[in-house]
């Protein structure tokens, strides 16, 4: 039996989907009780908790085999995350498989790269069997700015040329699935986890073009413009500095590396960033006239 948490946000809908298709065990844990209902009416297991509540996920992980283990980006995540190990310790869960970040490690000039890296080593050190998935970029994260390419045909971001090897957060789930389904292949192993190709930003505006039938431009932002302007749209502060500390990394050429390990995995190539533009083609089309 496994516990899947953040099994409705962006990679865990693409994973609840996977393991019940499969037949697969499995409760998921979820803190909001109008999603819960959703699942439960899709007919899934759903345990209600908050990732916050030690005792709530001690509760949650009774006869669990396999935690796998995401919370959002948060400053609190080490302490968060390190209190779900704890509880999944005390409940005799023998293995986590986790949610990293793409250059997760300590000293990291990326904060949430960081805070990535503490919750990885208080994984590694804990004595459960683990394993770490570093996904890099979602492509999914252009999503955000389906409303500016919708209205003015472009989306701001400040990664200036930089390329990146963005990956389709579905195969991020994908990956997960293949993991929890066969555990003692994958145990004590990180998976560095990236799209085939890196590309720039205008590239993949090229392709959101030709599949959208939208003319859409990338126009590289002022960082400190940039900072502004999500902090004018509500982020906080250590967000908006995690995000420009991450394009920064970005236009160092941090983002471009490639690795095999999702083919090694999944044994097939990662989704190409055309495909992403393809199945998502309607989200950045220009609203039909009646
Ligand atoms: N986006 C990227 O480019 C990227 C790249 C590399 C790594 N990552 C990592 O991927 C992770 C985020 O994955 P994602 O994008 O799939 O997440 P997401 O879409 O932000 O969803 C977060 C999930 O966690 C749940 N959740 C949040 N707080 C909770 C709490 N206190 N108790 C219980 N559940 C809680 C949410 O539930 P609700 O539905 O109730 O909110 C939701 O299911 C982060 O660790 C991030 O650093 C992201």
């Amino acid at each position: 039996m496994i516990l899947v948490t953040g099994g409705t946000g962006t990679i865990g809908t693409e994973l609840v989907r996977l393991l019940r298709d499969r037949g697969v065990a499995f409760r998921v844990l979820a803190r909001n009780p109008a999603k819960a209902r959703v699942l439960r009416a899709a007919g899934v297991e759903v345990v209600e908790g908050n990732l916050e509540q030690p005792q709530q996920v001690e509760v949650a992980c009774a006869g669990i085999d396999t935690l796998f283990l995401l919370s959002p980006v948060d400053p609190r995540q080490d302490e968060i995350q390190g209190r779900a190990i704890g509880a999944a310790r005390r409940a005799g869960v023998p293995r986590v498989v986790r949610v990293s970040g793409a250059g997760a490690r300590a000293g990291a000039p990326v904060s949430l790269s960081r805070w990535h890296a503490a919750t990885d080593t208080r994984l590694e050190e804990s004595g459960l069997a683990f394993t770490l998935l570093r996904p890099s970029y979602f492509m999914q994260n252009l999503l955000m700015f389906a409303s500016t390419i919708v209205g003015q045909g472009a989306f701001s971001i400040p990664a200036g040329a930089a390329a990146v090897a963005a990956i389709d957060a579905r195969d991020v789930a994908a990956v997960a699935a293949a993991v929890l389904l066969a555990p003692a292949a994958h145990e004590n192993r990180a998976y560095e986890l990236t799209g085939s190709a890196a590309l720039r930003f205008d590239e993949m505006a090229e392709q959101i073009s030709a599949t959208s039938g939208r003319a859409v431009r990338y126009v590289p932002a002022d960082p400190h413009a940039a900072g502004a302007s999500m902090r004018a749209a509500g982020l906080p502060d250590w967000l908006a500095d995690g995000m420009l500390e991450l394009y920064a990394s970005f236009r160092e050429g941090a983002g471009a590396r490639v690795t095999a390990d999702v083919h090694k995995v999944l044994g097939r190539a990662p989704l190409a960033f055309e495909t992403f533009a393809q199945d998502y083609a309607n989200v950045f089309a220009p609203p039909r006239k009646a």
